[in-house]
């Protein structure tokens, strides 16, 4: 609910107004009966609903911003901007959602960029993601993972060679070391897509100091219990899309949802905190109520 904001809820209140004075001023007209004004007035309420969740929506990208208080992990990266994006979705090439989403990243001035899985739905969209990749600007670099949708086009070797040229770097269970400045560094881990069960932690660590500040990557929330028992700082996730639909009760009756307790915003579970992002793109009905394509800048405080 935090992430409704004072518009969207303002649209709802606005349909429902619109409605009603509708149907009001139908029953001022001797010919409309009570009962026929208001369902012309449902109707009505029922098409601005349908063209906000199909339209407006899910081309209405929002800037979330969140505050993460770590001093282990703000050492290297208090004072740096990341960007976080995820579940992209590219399916008809750079629209008008993908040029707002690169105008929106850019005009962040970012230092750091993350991408945590699903950039296209099929490889007629590899091209179009990459020249999305390369207009993505960040002082320090790019970095994403696998998702499952990308996983069903390609395998993890074949994504990462088709990515990596336009400039990002994809971990796959891997693990780097990434300088903010001079003598301050993280750890970034980076783990398979979790939802085909790719992911592999531990081989991921191999070699990771445990008492070094580490950010992971992963592209489903899933990961959070094996990265909160490995006691890393910070997981971004994706994948769940916030829902699509703001509404718990409509969530857990659609087959489709990617329904879990960690559908979106910040969680914690001992040392571990985790940011699940609502996500650019939508699957399975392209629609988003009370749901907006996010864009999470992450913060880190002690
Ligand atoms: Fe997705």
């Amino acid at each position: 609910m935090s992430t409704i904001t004072f518009l969207e809820l303002s649209f709802v209140a606005f349909s429902g107004m619109a409605g009603a004075a509708f149907g009001v001023s139908l029953l001022g007209r001797r010919q409309v009966t009570m009962s026929r004004g208001f369902i012309l007035a449902t109707f009505f309420v029922a098409v601005l609903f349908v063209v906000d969740a199909y339209v407006i929506e899910p081309n209405w990208i929002q800037v979330d911003k969140v505050l993460i208080h770590d001093s282990q992990l703000a050492a290297s990266l208090e004072g740096i901007k990341v960007v976080h994006i995820t579940d992209l979705h590219l399916t008809r090439g750079i629209g008008f959602r993908e040029k707002q989403l690169i105008r929106k990243v850019n005009d962040l001035n970012p230092d750091i960029i993350f991408v945590t899985g699903d950039f296209f739905d099929d490889v007629s969209q590899v091209e179009p993601t990459k020249e999305l990749i390369r207009s993505l600007k960040a002082r320090i670099g790019i970095w994403g993972v696998p998702g499952n949708t990308d996983h069903i086009s390609m395998h993890a070797e074949d994504i990462v060679r088709a990515l990596e040229p336009s400039g990002i770097r994809i971990l796959v269970n891997q693990a780097q070391t990434v300088y903010t400045g001079v003598g301050k560094y993280f750890w970034l881990i980076g783990v398979d897509d979790p939802v085909y069960h790719h992911d592999k932690l531990l081989e991921a660590l191999y070699g990771v100091p445990k008492n070094a500040p580490r950010l992971l990557l992963a592209h489903s929330p899933d990961v959070f219990d094996k990265a909160s028992l490995e006691q890393i700082n910070l997981v971004l996730a994706g994948h769940t899309h916030g829902g699509q639909v703001g509404i718990p009760f409509l969530v857990e009756l659609s087959q489709y949802a990617n329904r879990t307790i960690y559908m979106k915003g910040l969680f914690k579970k001992g040392k571990t905190q985790m940011y699940v992002n609502r996500g650019i793109g939508t699957k399975t009905l392209p629609i988003r109520f009370l749901c907006r394509p996010e864009i999470a800048v992450i913060k880190v405080n002690a």
